[in-house]
């Protein structure tokens, strides 16, 4: 009897050294984030400076103006994102506050699609465009006029002009390698023309940059965009001349817009933990979109599961070690998610989940300590992703350092400050509420309280569609 209770003291001793381990190794101290601020910023400007000269590609997207609410007119946007694909109609009435979303429709991407074939993904796809056309029956359109259609793509594209562009590699589990290096234009162009579908792909837009254009519709002071969901990216808007891999670049605004794919930004003062590392070497894209893999929906599950995995191989806690658990991907954030925000009594919901993992009967004290582990993991993601945003501000100094005007006095520096929106996106900071909370929190320690008053953080619901419309929109008026 004595001799079991020492049994089961000492287990438990050993899975609460890794839970103290992981939170050491997750510890993300504002000094911490300040580094990963100053790495971003470091990595934009090189990136910008050369191609390749940086992990952050800094790509050019071509859209050099934003929508400004003049608009007018009936546009189509489809969204090919990580975990879904929207179909969307918006009308536009010429003013601001005329926008007029009609139809959304959001499903699950097929899980065979994302390592099929680039013929059968946008055959596909066409085909949901065609029923979702056919029920819209004729009064959307006025008989004659080709559909003028966004197409939002949420992969990193190397772009020709704002309607082409060229798949670079592909990331979040799909593997369709014949399509790098292909106009994903003219695959889209090409199945909808297959089809007879009277549309016209008018724009091939990154998630992100769909996003920044619907801040800056609603509101101009809207300079960079930030997508949380499935995976992770943000985009600026960038002074041309900055671009310097792109000497001579001319536009009207004497802007840019520029997706970082910040997803394979990486740095030393990046927390790694063990579990990351074993996380990345078995996923599809290995060493590739470090950041991506700490900060995003796909993978916070994943990193919480084998944690728990860890647990049971090293101690009897989850009782008798369940299989389910050991495969890759089972644990989906929004059940960490449910998990880390379940405030019943008996954390019934964390007990459920477990149930679905096939680990039973686990006592109250274990579930809080799955509740700590889905804190520790949530936590660093969001404190990270507030550093990643503020790591941008300070390239373009909205972060209260001056930038180049350094020297100047405190106040001084406050009355050139200017107000800063910054439009988010994605299922993760949607649904995930300790999330959010984490990055605003952390976004407010990293620029101080001061600071911070001038920095807006807008939720941009299903931005990126809207805001492709919005941009295909602002090309035609
Ligand atoms: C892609 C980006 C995209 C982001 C958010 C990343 O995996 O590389 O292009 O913006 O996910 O969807």
């Amino acid at each position: 009897m004595v001799g079991r209770r020492m049994k089961s003291r000492r287990k438990w001793r050993t899975v609460v050294g890794i839970l103290k381990e992981l939170e050491d190794v997750c510890d993300t101290p504002v000094g911490r984030l300040r580094q990963v601020v100053d790495a971003m910023a470091v990595e934009m400007h090189a990136g910008l400076a050369s191609e390749g000269g940086s992990k952050l590609k800094m790509l050019l997207t071509f859209v050099d103006d934003l929508p400004n609410g003049r608009e007018k007119g009936t546009y189509y946007a489809l969204h090919l994102g990580g975990t879904y694909f929207r179909i969307l109609r918006v009308h536009l009435g010429g003013q601001r506050s005329y926008l007029d979303v009609q139809d959304v429709e959001r499903h699950p991407i097929p899980s065979h699609l994302m390592n099929s074939t680039s013929e059968i993904l946008f055959n596909f796809l066409a085909f949901s465009l065609e029923r979702f056309i056919e029920k819209e029956g004729n009064e959307s359109n006025s008989q004659g006029v080709k559909r003028e259609l966004a197409f939002t793509f949420s992969f990193p594209v190397k772009h020709t002009s704002i309607s082409s562009g060229v798949l670079i590699k592909w990331t979040k589990g799909f593997e369709i390698s014949e399509m790098v290096g292909k106009d994903i234009t003219e695959c889209l162009q090409g199945a909808l023309d297959r089809r007879g579908l009277d549309m016209h792909v008018a724009a091939l837009v990154n998630d992100t940059v769909g996003a920044l254009s619907l801040g800056y519709y609603h509101d101009p002071d809207t300079v960079v965009a930030v997508v949380f969901g499935t995976g992770s990216n943000a985009c600026y808007l960038e002074r041309t001349d900055a671009i310097i891999k792109c000497q001579g670049l001319l536009t009207t605004s004497g802007s840019m817009v520029i997706n970082m794919e910040w997803g394979n930004f990486w740095s030393s003062h990046l927390p790694r933990t063990s579990y990351d590392i074993d996380l990345d070497a078995e996923s599809s894209n290995a060493n590739d979109m470090g950041f991506e893999k700490m900060i995003s929906g796909m993978y916070l599950g994943d990193i919480v599961r084998r944690v728990i995995l860890r647990m049971s191989q090293e101690s009897d806690i989850f009782g008798l070690s369940s299989s389910t658990l050991s495969e890759p991907y089972v644990l989906r954030t929004n059940s960490v998610s449910a998990m880390h925000e379940d405030d019943t009594p008996e954390l019934q919901e964390v007990a459920r989940i477990l149930k679905d993992l096939g680990v039973t009967d686990v006592p109250l004290k274990v579930r809080k300590l799955v509740v700590k582990i889905c804190d520790v993991v949530t936590r660093r993601a969001g404190r990270l992703a507030a550093a990643g945003i503020a790591g941008i501000l300070k390239k373009i100094g909205r972060d209260g350092s001056g930038g180049i005007t350094s020297g100047r006095s405190r106040s001084e520096l406050m009355t050139m400050q200017k107000r800063t929106v910054v439009a988010v996106e994605g299922g993760l900071y949607m649904n995930y509420t300790m999330f959010r909370e984490y990055m605003e929190e952390a976004l407010i320690e990293i620029l101080g309280e001061e600071v911070s008053q001038y920095v807006v953080v807008k939720a941009m619901e299903d931005g990126s569609s809207i805001g492709s419309a919005l941009l295909v929109a602002s090309l035609q008026s």
